[in-house]
């Protein structure tokens, strides 16, 4: 394709370090559609002839039809996926195969091949995401009032809901669609037309370019176009966020599937056994779910650290910019699904999560603010009153709302039967109303709103 002032070809390193064909045949389908694109706008603006543009057309759909049955060989020789293309359109039309890169260079196209490779990857990845959230807002509806410890530091701390538990998610997951669409909207501009990298003297209609592939526009510069690639850059920055969440929600199923919690109970589909030990059931997938996402942050990393030197315009270790975005929506697909399939089928032992909130002291906050409530002490009193009361329960091995009236009024006299009404994490969840709260009649109106929202999408 450039051996006119070459006597030699490439030594045989030369070819294999130079190659990006094993990795960026993957971007097929949005080459050849691109091709297509400013084909047909060459042949409209009279670039080339109406014939040429016809003719070029129909071969490109050949091309696509072969690469659909028999996937894209491996040509080194070809370096890359952009002139594998086109030399297997010239295969099959002749001639005028060469006037399909009239006005463009390599440069634009495989800017614009990857704008499109990443659009769509930012489709997949929210549709995906749509459905962790569809099967988050499912298993919350169930298990609205369902109670469990929640927890800071690990510790026992307050009852929550599981419902509540896993709208929290629902949020995080969210805002990670958000960051998504944000991204999306930013990138969605043509860099086809900036040619190598000054733009061209063709009178070429990017316009038209842009809108034939559901570009909002053209780019505005044409030294920025083929030297961008934020676009990856904000993508990843968006998929490792989602890992990051993903992960956290793998490993509340790791500490939740394991002996001593017994909150969870993975399905056969989603746990694995152990060659030696046979009562083992092991979260596998919730672990890789966790280990993914330092894969996925190492993706940003490897592209931000390719990108950070680089002069304008194009440079080839620009290259390098495919390989950790493939990897990285791959792994996030994978991770998506896994916790997708892992919410879906898991068994709640709701059970053993209102045991562990009965047992951890749960509700000394309730009797704290009990205190401050109906006896008006200051809440710092009423804590010091709660801490001995605690102390009192933990050495008698009861739980809080197990204490006699009499064991209590030993501690402060101001304390009257009416505080067993709030001791029990029932009556805890159930007082916690305000906005976003734990309490069940917030959850389901959460759960309501998130239903909605999910529906006028
Ligand atoms: N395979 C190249 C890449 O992925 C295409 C652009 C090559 N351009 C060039 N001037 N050598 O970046």
């Amino acid at each position: 394709m450039w051996g006119g002032r070459f006597a030699e070809g490439p030594s045989a390193v030369m070819r294999e370090i130079n190659a990006s064909i094993p990795f960026d045949k993957r971007m097929w389908r949005q080459d050849l559609r691109g091709s297509q694109a400013h084909v047909a706008m060459l042949g409209k603006q009279g670039i080339v002839s109406a014939e040429d543009a016809a003719r070029i057309a129909e071969g490109l759909e050949q091309v696509a039809a072969e690469f659909e049955a028999e996937g894209v060989p491996d040509d080194l020789a070809l370096e890359d996926i952009h002139m594998l293309a086109e030399a297997r359109l010239a295969d099959l039309i002749g001639p005028s195969a060469g006037r399909l890169h009239t006005a463009r260079s390599r440069n634009d196209q495989v800017a614009t091949d990857f704008r499109l490779w990443v659009r769509d990857a930012i489709d997949q990845a929210e549709a995906a995401l749509e459905g962790l959230q569809d099967a988050l807002l499912s298993r919350a509806e169930e298990h609205a009032a369902s109670v469990m410890p929640g927890f800071t530091h690990l510790q026992s701390a307050q009852p929550v809901t599981l419902g509540h538990h896993l709208m929290a998610y629902f949020e995080m997951f969210a805002r990670d669609r958000s960051r998504l669409t944000d991204a999306r909207a930013r990138m969605n501009l043509c860099p086809l037309g900036a040619a190598a990298l000054a733009g061209t003297g063709f009178p070429l209609d990017r316009d038209a370019t842009a809108a034939a592939l559901g570009f909002d526009g053209p780019t505005r510069n044409s030294l920025d176009s083929v030297s961008d690639r934020d676009f990856a850059i904000e993508y990843l920055t968006a998929a490792v966020q989602c890992s990051l969440h993903l992960s956290r929600l793998a490993e509340e199923f790791v500490i939740w599937a394991s002996q001593p919690f017994g909150f969870v109970s993975l399905s056969d589909q989603w746990s694995t056994g152990s060659s030696i030990m046979p009562q083992k059931r092991n979260p596998d997938a919730a672990e890789l779910v966790r280990g993914h996402s330092g894969r996925i942050a190492g993706a940003l990393v490897s592209l931000m650290m390719t990108m950070k030197g680089l002069p304008l315009a194009y440079s080839k270790d620009m290259q390098d910019d495919k390989p950790p975005v493939f990897e990285a929506h791959d792994l996030l697909g994978l991770c998506i699904a896994a916790m997708t399939g892992m919410v879906e089928s898991a068994t709640f032992r709701t059970d053993r999560m209102r045991a562990l909130a009965e047992s951890g002291f749960a509700t000394a906050t309730d009797l704290a603010d009990w205190l401050v409530r109906e006896a008006g002490v200051p809440f710092r009193e009423a804590h010091h009153i709660t801490g001995r009361a605690v102390a009192a329960a933990e050495g008698a091995g009861i739980r809080l709302d197990q204490l006699s009236l009499d064991a209590l009024k030993e501690i402060d006299a101001r304390i009257d039967d009416r505080v067993y009404g709030v001791l029990s994490v029932d009556a805890s969840v159930n007082s916690r109303t305000s906005f976003g709260g734990t309490a069940p009649v917030r959850v389901r109106a959460a759960i309501v709103a998130a239903r909605k929202g999910l529906e006028e999408e």
